[in-house]
């Protein structure tokens, strides 16, 4: 396959509906697979499976065996709904033990959550990630002023990929707002987690994610004890770990 540009990828792109991102994506890399949070993002399963076919659309979750109740139920009801594969990958047990019995269950509101994330979604979606072309996600720049405001429908991941496989994120819901989500949730009935009934705008694991007040931003419900600004678990790092960080 010829090097994929993302600059040209976004030049080309950028103002394009995420359906037609997707259909670009599907037609320079001939497959496209997709991380699934088990929240909003699900409208990307919907666009992907609307602009290629299914064999070429590869959904993933990551369990890090602190979803709430109700996600795991969604996960499924996505996958019956769709009639699709979800791979749901797991966090070394291992590596969970160690922790746990180090620091016990609930270490992250003392310490912070880059530890307990850096095993239970970092490694695995390492793992996951290895060998890959194009690693399609649904964050949005509206989703955290912080940390996504310079978001790009395309860009190089330079923490997941490497130089002998480089690996091109896609961001189709770059510029949707929150509220065209839900507006093509609700005119396309595409299943949503009852959470959000509940409160939820951002959802993560049960012990990290609260429900946000009217006028909160949906990022204060995420690691709330924690500083606005370093709201970010690590997968969405698009530049290389330096070499102290990288793990062996
Ligand atoms: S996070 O980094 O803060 O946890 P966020 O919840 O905003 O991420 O979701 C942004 C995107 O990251 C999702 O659309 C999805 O692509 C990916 N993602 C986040 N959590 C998971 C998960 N548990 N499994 C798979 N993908 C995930
Ligand atoms: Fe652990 Fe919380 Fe991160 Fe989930 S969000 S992996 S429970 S620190």
């Amino acid at each position: 396959m010829p090097s994929f540009d993302p600059n040209r990828f976004v030049l080309e792109h950028d103002q394009a509906p995420p359906k037609e991102i997707l259909r670009a994506a599907y037609q320079a890399f001939g497959e496209l697979t997709l991380s699934f949070s088990g929240a909003e993002d699900v409208v990307l399963i919907d666009l992907a499976l609307k602009v290629a076919p299914k064999e070429a659309v590869h959904v993933f979750a990551l369990d890090t065996g602190r979803l709430h109740p109700e996600t795991y139920a969604f996960i499924e009801r996505v996958r019956d709904h769709y009639d699709i594969a979800i791979d749901v990958r797991f966090p070394d047990p291992k590596a969970v033990q160690a922790l746990v019995k180090e620091k016990g269950l609930f270490s992250f509101y003392r310490d912070g959550h880059q530890e307990c994330c850096g095993i239970r979604k970092v490694a695995p979606l390492r793992e996951r990630l290895k060998g890959l072309p194009v690693w399609v996600t649904g964050q949005r720049r509206d989703q955290s002023p912080g940390t996504r405001s310079s978001l790009q429908i395309a860009e190089h991941d330079h923490a997941f990929g490497t130089e002998a496989t480089p690996l091109i994120k896609v961001n189709p819901l770059t510029h949707w707002s929150s509220e065209e989500v839900w507006t093509y949730i609700r005119m396309f009935d595409v299943p949503y987690n009852p959470l959000h009934e509940r409160g939820f705008v951002s959802i993560g694991c049960e012990p990290c994610t609260r429900p946000t007040l009217p006028g909160q931003h949906e990022r204060e419900g995420r690691w709330w004890w924690e500083d606005q600004g370093g709201k970010e678990c690590g997968l969405h790092a698009t530049k290389a770990p330096s070499p102290a960080a990288t793990p062996q």
